[in-house]
């Protein structure tokens, strides 16, 4: 593609939500991006996060955690790159351990991933023997290592039911967990940090035992803001993505994956939408679905997902960085977690 087609593609699409002139810069570094990837037989897979020059140009394809999982065991090109956080990234090495997988910033985090260790994982086993282990994907290889199937927000509930056992653990976040119950109808413990505190915690009446992550961008919406927006535009449909508390979601109109909140967006007739996410994702829904209204409290973004931009997405595919390796061993249990999960829908 010719850098002005580029330019004009992404201005029909971005014109009123980014700068035309960083338009014009993004058009060709998109170009080259395109030509790289050409070149090296590579995959470019996007989260809905992205920014919106990116997320419009060159991904082969843009989706959620889930929706990518799915497409990174099923590529056959030589390279893939992870244009999302490391935990994504190395999800698809876990399932592609032959294959070359590169983030394009060298160390894009996680609130939640941050939040749990292998050993916290060991230390909840031993406490609660026999007891399954469910961990959102939002964790780093040797934590999925230690669990016995992962989860998104995708599949989350389904995931949670797929078991007989009346108790499971689910990891490491807790407002998802705390929703997963609500939706699932299930009693819910998150037993303290301070395991002399935890005396009391028989798991005879509890289904899900949690933990104490909570995503740094979601956690920041509260029911105020929803009630704000809604005294404003009465007829606003507020979108909550899980990882929000229980009591944002609850006065919420939708709650669901990344993809699952822009297909609703794109199927459902109303004046306007609240979304409560990284607020990237609004604009990136903004400049497909142009006669869609969407409103976003622009305050919030995750400082890890705006790390990857297009300019690094071509360094990556330029130099080969950033490599992801995960541990032999670690990978071959953690892919079992994954691929379990895999097969669920
Ligand atoms: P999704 O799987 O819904 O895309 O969420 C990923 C994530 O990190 C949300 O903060
Ligand atoms: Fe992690 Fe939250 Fe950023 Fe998603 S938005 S990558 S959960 S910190």
């Amino acid at each position: 593609m010719q850098v002005e087609q580029m330019y004009e593609m992404l201005k029909t699409k971005l014109g009123d939500i980014v700068p035309e002139v960083e338009l014009a810069i993004k058009a060709e570094v998109a170009v080259e991006v395109l030509e790289l990837k050409k070149a090296r037989n590579a995959v470019i897979l996007g989260h809905n996060y992205m920014e919106p020059a990116l997320f419009h140009s060159v991904p082969d394809y843009v989706g959620d955690s889930l929706g990518l999982s799915h497409l990174a065991a099923k590529t056959d090109k030589d390279i893939i790159v992870f244009c999302g956080v490391e935990f994504m990234a190395e999800t698809a090495k876990i399932l592609n351990p032959k294959k070359i997988v590169l983030s394009p910033a060298e160390k894009a985090g996680c609130s939640l991933a941050a939040s749990i260790t292998a050993e916290d994982v060991r230390q909840l086993k031993a406490r609660y023997p026999g007891v399954p282990v469910i961990t959102y994907i939002n964790t780093y290889a040797d934590v999925k290592a230690e669990c016995d199937i992962c989860c998104t927000s995708g599949n989350a509930a389904a995931v949670v039911n797929s078991f007989r056992e009346q108790t499971v653990i689910f990891l490491p976040d807790e407002y998802l967990a705390r929703n997963v119950a609500a939706e699932t109808g299930k009693h819910i413990i998150v037993p303290s940090r301070d395991p002399r505190l935890n005396t009391k915690d028989s798991v005879v009446d509890v289904q899900i035992i949690g933990w104490h992550g909570r995503c740094e961008v979601h956690e920041q919406f509260t029911v105020e803001d929803i009630a704000s927006v809604r005294a404003q535009f009465p007829d606003v449909v507020v979108l909550a993505h899980p990882e929000c508390s229980p009591e944002v979601v609850a006065a919420s109109d939708f709650s669901a994956s990344t993809t699952a909140m822009i297909k609703y967006v794109e199927q459902v007739k109303a004046p306007r939408f609240l979304l409560l996410t990284e607020c990237a994702m609004g604009d990136n829904i903004a400049g497909a679905l142009p006669d869609k209204e969407m409103l976003r409290m622009c305050s919030i973004r995750c400082p890890h997902m705006a790390q990857i931009t297009l300019e690094n997405t071509r360094d990556a595919l330029k130099y080969t960085q950033y490599m992801i390796n995960v541990p032999e061993d670690i990978r071959i249990r953690a892919e079992r977690s994954v691929l379990r999960m895999l097969e669920i829908q």
